[in-house]
């Protein structure tokens, strides 16, 4: 018998209390030992569960009970989860966690801890919800020079963007939607804004490359400024606009990486990744692209990749599995205005020959778009591909027309 506690009882910790439960059997015959949950912590009441006799305000009561050699991490947010989490693995236990924030900050210093103490850290599902992606990565790509990953990362986004693309729901009705079906963050902005996703391409780089990438290395932009003209623009030259995180390791060994909305194109595999489904591209040298696909979200779905850890970890009581990345550097991420791309761009111009003008003198050839009942006073184009620099410089030169939208375009 192996038992484990759980710090957190919300929509995930809640859904691997009831995975752990309705389980249990089969999850024995995997594990070899029948898994049970001794402690859970939370600071409110369930006095109706029929576990509520596992439930404690206090992290002593884990922390100090050597019977528990496994510890789910499901609260989310960086304090208390990290001091919970790296007390655990200095008093001898695993742990297994789903909170992206925590690895995408301290994976580099905990994984350390636990290789120091021969324990198991585990956070498949950090990315990708259900997916497994980081295992894959891990395990099954390991003969491959990993180059590039680039994928939707962040359910919520993708849902709300769905929505509007599809159902012309408005902005704010989505956001609602998703978050009552508990997709969300609990402060969603973290969604919208793109820092659930940067955590997430911070996570896979940081294992994909063997060295860690912090979230305030990576150039984020959200969801937030896209209009219905945007989209509109976007299927008017048949592409469609995602949230995309990439990260690219350059041949000098430094890494490029980005959160933004980017238009791609409809036949693009990640075009059809839609609703909380994320949809994540690994290429390598020797398996070509492989594209990983799934529930990105949800109690269950992650539930599934939590539980499917801590079995891993019983299953490695004794041989510790190897999942390691060493420390991040200062210097190891490059400045996102270094790479190049092609954008999308909106201008709203009261003499758009005018500006036509600006634009062949500033930015050379580019493709017009156009839909009908597109606004009047505006001019949309898309540049050739140019280095981000010299694409600033030139959009701030124009005299007469304002950007109202700046995409990127990426080739997936
Ligand atoms: N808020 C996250 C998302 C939850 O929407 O993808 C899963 O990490």
């Amino acid at each position: 018998m192996i038992y484990v506690a759980i710090l957190g009882h919300g929509v995930v910790g809640s859904g691997v209390a009831e995975v752990l439960r309705k389980n249990r059997d089969s999850i024995a015959h995997k594990a070899g030992e029948e898994i049970r949950i001794k402690r859970i912590l939370d600071l409110r009441e369930f006095p109706d569960l029929p576990y509520a006799e596992l439930f404690t305000k206090d992290f002593q009561d884990i922390l100090k009970d050597p019977d528990i050699r496994i510890v789910v991490e499901t609260m989310g947010g960086l304090h208390p989860a990290y001091d919970f989490v790296k007390s655990c693995l200095l008093a001898g236990k695993s742990v297994v966690t789903s909170n992206k924030e925590l690895v995408a900050a301290k994976g580099d210093e905990l994984l350390e801890i636990a290789k120091e103490n021969n324990l198991n850290f585990l956070f498949e599902a950090s990315v990708g919800g259900g997916i497994p992606i980081l295992r894959p990565i891990d395990q099954c790509l390991a003969a491959n020079e990993v180059y590039e990953i680039a994928g939707i990362l962040n359910g919520t986004t993708n849902f709300m963007l769905s929505k509007m693309i599809e159902d012309g729901m408005s902005f704010e009705d989505a956001l609602a939607l998703a978050q009552k079906l508990g997709y969300a963050e609990r402060n969603p902005a973290a969604d919208v804004e793109g820092h659930d996703a940067c955590r997430k391409i911070c996570i896979l780089a940081s294992l994909a490359f063997g060295k860690h990438v912090y979230p305030e290395q990576i150039h984020t932009e959200g969801i937030a400024h896209i209009s219905s003209e945007d989209v509109k623009y976007a299927a008017a030259s048949h592409r469609v606009i995602k949230l995309i995180g990439r990260a690219v390791k350059r041949g000098d060994g430094h890494l490029y990486g980005i959160v933004a909305p980017m238009m791609i194109n409809q036949s693009s595999l990640l075009a059809d990744v839609r609703d909380v489904f994320n949809g994540i591209m690994v290429r390598g040298d020797a398996i070509g692209d492989v594209m990983f696909y799934g529930q990105g979200a949800g109690k269950l779905p992650t539930a599934s990749a939590v539980v499917a850890d801590v079995i891993d970890e019983v299953k490695h009581l004794k041989a510790r599995k190897y999942l390691f990345w060493e420390r991040g550097s200062e210097d190891y991420v490059v400045d996102y205005t270094e790479g190049q791309t092609a954008v999308f761009v909106r201008l709203k111009a009261a003499d758009k020959q005018a500006a036509k003008n600006q634009i062949q003198s500033a930015l050379g050839q580019v493709e017009y778009l156009t839909y009908p009942e597109a606004p009047e006073d505006e001019v949309a184009f898309i540049t050739q591909k140019l280095p981000e620099k010299e694409l600033d410089a030139a959009l701030q030169s124009f005299q007469g027309a304002e950007v109202a939208s700046r995409i990127r375009l990426a080739d997936l």
